[in-house]
């Protein structure tokens, strides 16, 4: 089943709103590649993909966060890092086992329900944050 983002994720940021939107994308092309089967190429590219991607996305954040003196930001800048812990434990299991429905199992367990719930409760506050003091 594809993820989407809707309007009610939208943190009012048009950079972070295009970068967690792409973040959905990738992520339902990674569903999907597993879903249809195809080829540990194939799937492997889409997690390198993810993986590559979230760290310039979080960066992005950081990056405000430090720029405009975020007062959240180390709690912030930790579950960040938390995540990419736990997606490395996704790229293991695929590194050990292969794409599969394991790996759909553990993105949605790992990727999508934290990225859900970081965006609504966490990238939101740091969205208002900007938009409030009109800094983006
Ligand atoms: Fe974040
Ligand atoms: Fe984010």
């Amino acid at each position: 089943m594809a993820i989407e983002w809707t309007e009610d994720l939208a943190v009012g940021v048009t950079i972070i709103d295009d970068q967690h939107k792409e973040l959905y994308q990738r992520i339902n092309q990674l569903l999907e590649a597993c879903n249809q089967s195809k080829g540990r190429e194939v799937v492997g590219e889409t997690i390198k993909f993810l993986e590559d991607y979230v760290v310039t996305h979080f960066g992005q954040e950081e990056e405000y966060m430090q720029k405009y003196n975020y007062p959240d930001y180390p709690k912030h800048k930790g579950y960040h890092t938390e995540f990419i812990k736990s997606f490395q434990e996704l790229k293991a299991r695929f590194d050990a086992d292969g794409p599969g429905a394991h790996i759909v199992i553990m993105t949605n367990r790992i990727v999508v329900g934290w990225l859900n719930s970081h965006i609504r409760n966490v990238d939101k506050l740091l969205g208002a944050y900007l938009k409030d003091k009109a800094l983006v």
